[in-house]
């Protein structure tokens, strides 16, 4: 299969990135942030978590973060809802997406969400029909796709079997998450063979972390299955609160760079997200996770 000429990058920095971090970044700088990311031509940019502050403080701010950002036109700002709680405290805040998220491995559906895969699934399919009757599209998540952090290894049919099912609740996309980021090219083109035998391939997107610098490789695999949305997070912020020692997503300055290296259309402006990554990382006070951004700043000094 050719690559396609077209990716849409789905920025995940101010949720995935930052509900991770241990110092607590304040609802300005997080909505500053997005405002730099609607900037740099992002058209999907998740901005929030409406899950328990006590579980995730980090998002406890959900509902100002949405009120306060300025929504630019064709730009998308989900948030992550993980029950009808949440889904209520999305739709209160104005949310005109939500992302449900699931698990392919048992115990981190109970870890993360407190709840079996099945109790999951079926939480996500009372929200699909709520959200959809009031207008809002729903992105699915499936994590632990190519490994869990308590479990090992992970059929890809398990994968195969959830990704169906959010599809026939009415997600639009499932974001295929490799949480801890284990997985190899060779692995994820075996998953995402296995998954597209059973769901249309326009209706994935790849999620990978970076644990072990499989990040870019797996995209780059993704995109030669077919794959042509991917999620990633400026300066590679990020991991799970459930997912020990996971490491941020792939840097989206890296995967930018890789697409434009390629010639595929993005949309995004280089210097826009890497203004956006600095600005994040001069708050939290460190270097920024991206290679390509640390590149570009040192060959201007
Ligand atoms: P629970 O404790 O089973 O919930 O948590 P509960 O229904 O029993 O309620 C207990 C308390 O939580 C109550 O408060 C509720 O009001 C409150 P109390 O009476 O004790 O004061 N509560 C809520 N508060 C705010 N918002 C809500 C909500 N629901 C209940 N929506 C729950 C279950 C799902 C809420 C919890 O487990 C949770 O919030 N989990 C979220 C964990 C999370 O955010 N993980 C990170 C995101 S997933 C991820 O990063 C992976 C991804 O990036 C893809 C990949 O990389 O693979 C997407
Ligand atoms: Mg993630």
């Amino acid at each position: 299969m050719g690559l396609p000429e077209y990716v849409k990058i789905v920025e995940v920095g101010p949720r995935d990135g930052l509900q991770n971090e241990s110092i607590s970044v304040p609802t300005s700088v997080k909505i500053e942030l997005i405002e730099r990311l609607s900037k740099a031509g992002l058209s999907v940019v998740e901005s929030a978590a409406f899950v328990s502050p006590k579980w995730v403080p980090q998002m406890a701010d959900h509902a100002a973060v949405m009120a306060g950002i300025n929504k630019w036109p064709g730009v998308s700002y989900p948030a992550l809802v993980p029950n009808m709680q949440g889904l209520i405290a999305a739709l209160a805040a104005g949310v005109s997406e939500i992302a449900v998220f699931s698990s392919a491995s048992e115990t981190f559906s109970s870890r993360n969400t407190n709840c079996s895969i099945e109790q999951g699934l079926a939480r996500f399919d009372e929200i699909c029909v709520v959200a959809q009757a009031g207008g809002v599209r729903v992105r699915g998540y499936i994590s632990c796709v190519l490994g869990c952090p308590y479990e090992g290894s992970v059929e890809p049919d398990r994968v195969a079997d959830i990704a169906a099912e959010l599809l026939r609740m009415g997600c639009y996309e499932v974001s295929l998450g490799d949480t801890i980021g284990t997985g190899t090219p060779g692995k994820t083109r075996s998953l995402i063979e296995v998954v597209a035998g059973r769901v249309p391939l326009k209706n994935l997107a790849g999620h990978f972390h970076d644990t072990y610098g499989q990040a870019l490789a797996n995209a780059y695999s993704a995109l030669e299955c077919g794959i042509s949305v991917l999620d990633s997070s400026v300066a590679g912020l990020g991991g799970c609160p459930y997912a020990p020692g996971a490491s941020g997503n792939v840097a989206s300055e890296d995967l930018l760079y890789m697409l434009n290296g390629m010639g595929i259309e993005t949309g995004v402006d280089m210097d826009r997200l890497i203004s956006a990554g600095n600005f994040i990382c001069n708050f939290l006070g460190r270097p920024s996770g991206s290679r390509a951004a640390r590149a570009f700043a040192a060959n201007r000094t």
